[in-house]
């Protein structure tokens, strides 16, 4: 392991995320804190980005940077020269770890393919696109702008550019058959690099397909069946060499996505841009942190006070804990007792009742051992009955 990586897994790492909160469209299922809007104001929001990155830093400055991640919204809608202002601003406050990874949601599009050189050139080495599916009937469902061929020819121009990417799906669609999905994760795989992030459809609220759904304009796959879909996901992916790391995603050994990391592991992270979170440890505190969510509000914000934070608030030592076991059990390797005692300052065993710990154990759903707490496959399908009877 190499030194960054240890130190990772004490403090679990340090990360940057920036919202960009704009969509050519808005998707049916989707309730991201993402917009529509006929023009963007771009040097205003550029010049905004970097106040709110220079508000953060005058606390976190000099950390050692484990990633970045550009998340939306759309941010492959970014011009490439403010993402290249943004991560030379993050260069200047924070020096990097050795292996800085530094990712960049995309939609796969001819348009936004287009722009993968200049956001290479700009330092993202890393992004994620938005296939969704790799039909065109499912995609029209959805909602996307792309077909299956157009999403598959930016994966091509991603392939080129950029040393790693991922894709995501959302599979257990309407109408879906699970011979069908095995077939489309084939084709998922023939053009998969080191990572894959796979999800199960749900129905949001406040979403188009929220008032469709209780119309009864289509029906999703039962309990039973979408149990089937995450069984057989696994199954097929674990085979092709890309193992689940976290319920939704899978990848080759070493190839995980760090930001993600940072955030299962409970390490901290700077969140600017409008409704971005942050988890900050600032002189033995655990601060929760909250930027304003609706754009406008958010720009006249910073314009105004150099930052939009909404909330700057200490976590308790419960919430602490509650929020360490909710993403850490998320990951397949869940938490070490090593990450726990750092995190919490207790063992697991002083932390959590043997009593409530127990009947998980017995039932096949949570694993303790000299490594750590983790869920078992069972649990990581039922992770939030397992949380809620760790918490009783
Ligand atoms: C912030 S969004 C993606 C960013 C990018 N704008 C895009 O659409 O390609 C992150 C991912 O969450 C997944 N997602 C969003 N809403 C979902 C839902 N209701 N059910 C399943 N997956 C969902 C999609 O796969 C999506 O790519
Ligand atoms: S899924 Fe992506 S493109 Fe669609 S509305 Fe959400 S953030 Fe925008």
């Amino acid at each position: 392991m190499t030194a960054s990586a240890s130190s990772r897994e004490d403090d679990g790492g340090f990360g940057i995320y920036i919202h960009w909160p704009f969509c050519r469209s808005k998707c049916p299922y989707c309730d991201f804190n993402s917009h529509v809007r006929e023009s963007v104001d771009q040097q205003r929001w550029r010049s905004a980005l970097l106040a709110e990155l220079d508000h953060y830093a005058k606390t976190t400055a000099g950390r050692r940077l484990d990633s970045v991640f550009f998340g939306g919204g759309t941010p492959s809608l970014m011009p490439p020269a403010t993402v290249a202002a943004l991560i030379e601003r993050i260069h200047h406050h924070w020096p990097d770890a050795p292996d800085l990874e530094i990712t960049l949601e995309a939609n796969p599009t001819s348009v936004e393919a287009a722009n993968f050189a200049a956001l290479a050139q700009a330092g993202v080495n890393r992004v994620s696109l938005g296939l969704q599916a790799l039909d065109d009937g499912a995609l029209k469902f959805l909602g996307r702008t792309h077909s299956a061929a157009e999403g598959i020819a930016a994966l091509d121009v991603a392939r080129r550019h950029f040393k790693r990417f991922s894709f995501d799906l959302i599979y257990a669609r309407p109408e879906q058959t699970l011979d069908g999905w095995v077939s489309e994760l084939d084709q998922a795989l023939a053009q998969a690099g080191d990572h894959l992030s796979l999800y199960q459809l749900t129905i949001e609220a406040n979403t188009a397909f929220e008032g469709a759904y209780r119309r009864g304009a289509f029906t999703l796959p039962d309990e039973e069946t979408a149990a089937e879909f995450y069984e057989r996901t696994q199954d097929r992916l674990a085979r092709a060499g890309l193992p689940a790391y976290e319920i939704s995603n899978h990848a080759r050994l070493g190839e995980e996505c760090r930001h993600n990391l940072v955030y299962w592991q409970g390490g901290d992270y700077v969140g600017v841009g409008p409704g971005a979170h942050g988890r900050l440890t600032l002189a033995g505190s655990r601060i929760s942190t909250r930027q304003h969510r609706a754009p406008e509000a958010w720009l006249a914000a910073v314009e105004e006070a150099g930052h939009a934070t909404r909330e700057y608030r200490t976590l308790s030592a419960g919430e602490r804990q509650e929020e360490l076991l909710l993403m850490g059990l998320r990951l397949t390797r869940g938490i070490s007792r090593k990450r726990f005692r750092h995190a919490i300052g207790r063992e697991i065993e002083e932390a959590i009742a043997p009593s409530s710990m127990a009947p998980l154990i017995d039932g096949g759903f949570l694993e303790l051992d000299e490594e750590g707490l983790r869920a078992a496959p069972a649990g990581l399908q039922r992770l939030n009955a397992v949380l809620a009877s760790l918490a009783a």
